[in-house]
């Protein structure tokens, strides 16, 4: 059995329908009504130990609410869940002391009270054995430069200083799972390195298992190597990162510097099919410069390099990486073939 398993879980929640404005609202008191709302429509998933999961989809797609799922906070309507051999709904407690849970939306510090005291009370609360407690909030206010903030109550922090304040919470006791929901929302690019460090050393030191939300496809690309895509409530992609780039990704662009201009780089091509030269820059920057399209599953980056190599002297050239970006957002826009994402999960799922 894997640390996470989910088989056909499912959330339906109900929605009232109102007419707008007040007239509306009275109405409602009177003849209410109601729609459901299926936010997750059977989610299979498994998440072995030591796993760093991506579960990313568009807004409203469900993610939040299969999170709140698995951390116990939502019963599903449907379906079945087990966190490390608990049902985390009926075994709160238990589940509790296993998970730690972020939710950049909220925090679950007290309003109120210095983070320190917070931090303090998470210890008595999850029975932190002393020398654990000592530790972690070494580490943490090192790695997560809490230090300047600690005196100050929640109420009081920026964002950004919450947010660390938070990640130290959720992982104070040691949890074996983390359920990250964008821990990097609104922060500027210098915390939200500092918290992705935070993350990836907390997966590489102590195994920890995490399951991401984000809309932050630079966390995805720092931190996890399994994405889950999920759309309207369903699974639509489960595989590597790499695979999916690699699926998407048939054509790339190489970038050739050259010492001498070579007018006849066209020819050179002919014999393949899908290749195209361009020559970016102006002037005299152009002759020395080439941009070749081509497909990947037709030609190698090697033979394209080689070739102008014969002709020419290379200066330098780069390969453009495809964007995860462009590839996320054509399977959000529902671009890609959900066969041939099937094919590109296949074997790493
Ligand atoms: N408590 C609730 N009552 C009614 N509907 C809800 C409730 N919580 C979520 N929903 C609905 O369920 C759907 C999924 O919401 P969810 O918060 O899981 O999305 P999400 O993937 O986390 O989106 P986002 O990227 O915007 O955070 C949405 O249509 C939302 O309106
Ligand atoms: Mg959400």
């Amino acid at each position: 059995m894997s640390l996470i398993e989910t088989k056909g879980l499912r959330k339906v929640f109900r929605q009232a329908v109102k007419d707008p404005g007040l007239a509306g609202a009275v109405k409602h008191l009177f003849t209410q009504r109601y729609k459901d709302k299926c936010a997750v429509e059977g989610i299979d998933l498994k998440i072995e130990e030591g796993e760093s999961v991506a579960y990313v989809g568009p807004n409203g797609a469900g993610k939040s609410t299969t999170i709140k799922m698995l951390s116990g906070v939502l019963v599903p309507s449907g379906g079945e869940v087990v966190v490390d051999g608990l049902v985390p709904y009926k075994q709160r407690m238990d589940n509790a002391q296993r998970i730690g849970a972020v939710f950049g939306q909220r925090t679950q510090l007290w309003w109120d009270i210095p983070v320190r005291e917070s931090l303090a009370l998470l210890r008595d609360i999850y029975q932190v054995p002393e020398s654990t407690f000592k530790k972690n909030m070494d580490a943490f206010t090192e790695l997560l430069g809490l230090e300047s903030f600690l005196h100050l109550s929640a109420r009081k922090l920026s964002l950004g200083q919450r947010m660390r304040a938070d990640l130290a919470a959720a992982l104070l006791h040691d949890p074996k799972i983390v359920y990250l929901d964008e821990p990097t929302i609104g922060l500027d690019v210098a915390v939200k390195h500092r918290i992705r460090d935070f993350i990836k050393e907390m997966n590489r030191a102590k195994g920890t298992t995490m399951l991401l939300t984000t809309h932050d496809l630079g966390d995805i690309e720092d931190l996890c190597e399994r994405l889950v895509i999920i759309d309207q409530g369903r699974i639509i992609y489960d595989g590597k990162l790499q695979d999916v780039k690699d699926a998407f990704a048939r054509e790339r662009t190489i970038h050739i510097q050259l010492s001498s201009p070579l007018p006849e780089a066209e020819s050179l091509f002919r014999d393949l099919p899908d290749v195209s030269v361009n020559r970016p820059g102006e002037g005299a920057e152009a002759a020395f410069s080439l941009s070749i399209r081509f497909d990947r599953f037709r030609c190698t980056a090697s033979d394209i390099v080689k070739r102008v190599m014969n002709r020419g002297e290379v200066v330098d050239f780069r390969i453009d990486e495809p964007s995860i970006e462009d590839i996320i957002r054509r399977v959000y826009e529902g671009q890609l073939d959900s066969v041939v994402l099937a094919e590109a999960g296949k074997g790493s799922a």
